[in-house]
């Protein structure tokens, strides 16, 4: 049956004009004004945007000694209920285990699971003759980014040298190396040293991660991707020193890409002072939570272009997960939600206080995303022939984020307190109601769907041409010009 989106006025990352939205199956077909439909989605008084894409989620992670709370049905449920109708997770092989063998793991926890829309970045967690030929293959799977772990030592960190190999290798496959930026060998020593002090409390976590580890990660991965001639996307950026790596190169012509999360935008380090063991530790995330004056500069970005999109990385332990860390900072699992929250988080301390513009929300929540990991315009716009994944954006729908009212399965909310002005009013995943306020929308768990991203072809052609004109070359001399004996 066709539907159409009546009476709103549609948000692009380009423009925004009053116009009704026509969907046929699982597509967008018309755009205009005055359209009919068997069904009417009332969008009075809303604005129409693209489904939000979450390009940084964790879900069932296995990671310091247990896996993340949430699920693929949990975390699709709070994604479409805040207007997010793609996630993107990272795949984990296991330690010196097989990429291809992770992929089934991630298959069977997914598939008959989400009930929006899913892909995955595929984590190379060390090197060998067997991750060269298996990442070929992830990419004829139709997944196109790397993600390398520069932190995390002794579990999924990589070293430089395995970084270069495998940027190297993405360059060859049109593929897009992501990384965690923080130089694990220093948080290593930090860590040993605060433990050592008897500094063993979380907002010691933040001690052992200051804003120079990730600057200088930050810097060297750039450094590596512009040796292997590939461009680079830098997750979880939460500092200025970070943020000027990413605009140094970006200036000098690289093709370098910065992701803050939600969380970072808006909550402080003074989270970690706080009392209560249990609120701190709720907030230990890597990188940690900065100062306002980083905050700035990652907002500033935003509006800028100098960072492109807005994440989570929703990894969420409950408060029980944390308290492995009791007396003992480094084994507090690392991760805070944000996933159901994002939009309206980034809408109220963003588009209200005129940081950004709306059409830059919608770039940096969507279209922008969907272009980096080549999804677009599949997904991330709203136009003929795209997946009519929508949302019905309420301006005037204002909530306060509560633990009590979320989606997520998690016992508490990083965000628990905050007044968000605009919410979903209705979520459409390919054509389908996933959320709807005030109505009980029950999409079938498997529902969503696996999407696949081709290689970036243009950009690996383009830049290995450059490379390839800009290569040094051995200088040609004749015997004249030699000394003797050479
Ligand atoms: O603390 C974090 N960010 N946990 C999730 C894993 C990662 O580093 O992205
Ligand atoms: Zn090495
Ligand atoms: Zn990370
Ligand atoms: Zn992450």
């Amino acid at each position: 049956m066709a539907k159409v989106i009546k009476g709103g006025t549609i948000v692009a990352a380009d423009r925004t004009y009053k116009a009704d939205v026509l969907i046929e199956g699982e597509k967008i077909a018309e755009i205009g004004e005055g359209l009919k439909a068997e069904e009417t989605i009332d969008a009075e008084g809303c604005y129409v945007i693209p489904g939000g894409i979450d390009p940084h989620v964790h879900m069932e992670m296995p990671f310091m000694g247990t896996f993340s709370a949430e699920n693929f049905h949990s975390g699709t449920m709070a994604a479409a209920s805040g207007g997010t109708t793609t996630i993107i997770d990272f795949c984990i092989p296991a330690p010196d285990g097989s990429m291809l063998e992770a992929w089934d793991q991630w298959v069977a926890k997914s598939h008959d699971r989400a009930v929006v829309d899913y892909a995955w970045h595929m984590c190379v967690t060390g090197w060998s003759e067997r991750i060269f030929d298996e990442m070929q293959e992830v990419v004829k799977r139709g997944v196109n980014t790397f993600k390398h772990f520069m932190a995390y030592k002794g579990a999924l960190m990589v070293d430089d040298d395995e970084m270069f190999a495998s940027f190297s290798r993405c360059a060859q496959l049109g593929a897009l190396p992501l990384v965690h930026a923080e130089n694990g060998d220093i948080v290593a020593a930090l860590q040993q040293k605060l433990m050592a002090e008897g500094n063993n409390g979380p907002e010691a976590h933040a001690y052992s991660r200051p804003p120079e580890v990730e600057g200088e990660a930050a810097n060297r991965a750039i450094m590596i991707a512009d040796a292997a001639g590939c461009p680079v996307y830098i997750v979880h950026v939460s500092c200025e020193q970070a943020h000027e790596a990413i605009r140094r190169a970006r200036q000098k012509g690289q093709r370098v890409y910065g992701e803050p999360l939600a969380q970072h935008l808006i909550l402080d380090e003074s989270e970690y002072q706080n009392k209560s063991w249990d609120h701190a530790a709720q907030r230990v995330m890597s990188p940690p939570f900065r100062s306002k004056a980083h905050q700035d500069g990652l907002w500033a970005g935003l509006a800028a272009g100098s960072l492109q999109v807005v994440a989570t990385d929703h990894c969420a332990f409950t408060t029980e997960q944390k308290r492995m860390g009791m007396g003992d900072f480094t084994k507090i699992p690392n991760g805070t939600a944000g996933l159901e929250d994002r939009l309206s988080v980034l809408w109220t301390y963003g588009v209200e206080p005129g940081r950004i513009t709306m059409e830059e929300f919608v770039a940096v929540t969507s279209t922008n995303i969907a272009r980096i990991l080549n999804l677009y315009p599949r997904k991330g716009a709203i136009m003929v022939g795209a997946d009519a994944d929508i949302c019905v954006w309420d301006p005037k729908a204002a909530k306060t984020i509560s633990a009590a009212t979320q989606k997520s399965i998690i016992d508490y909310n990083v965000f628990e307190g905050v007044k968000v002005s605009a919410t979903a009013r209705c979520t459409l995943s390919r054509g389908e109601v996933v959320w709807s306020a005030g109505a009980n929308a029950q999409p079938a768990p498997g529902r969503g769907r696996f999407v696949k991203r081709e290689p970036f072809t243009p950009v690996s052609t383009s830049l290995a041409k450059w490379k390839e004109l800009t290569a040094p070359r051995k200088v040609i001399r004749d015997i004249a010009n030699m000394p003797a004996g050479v």
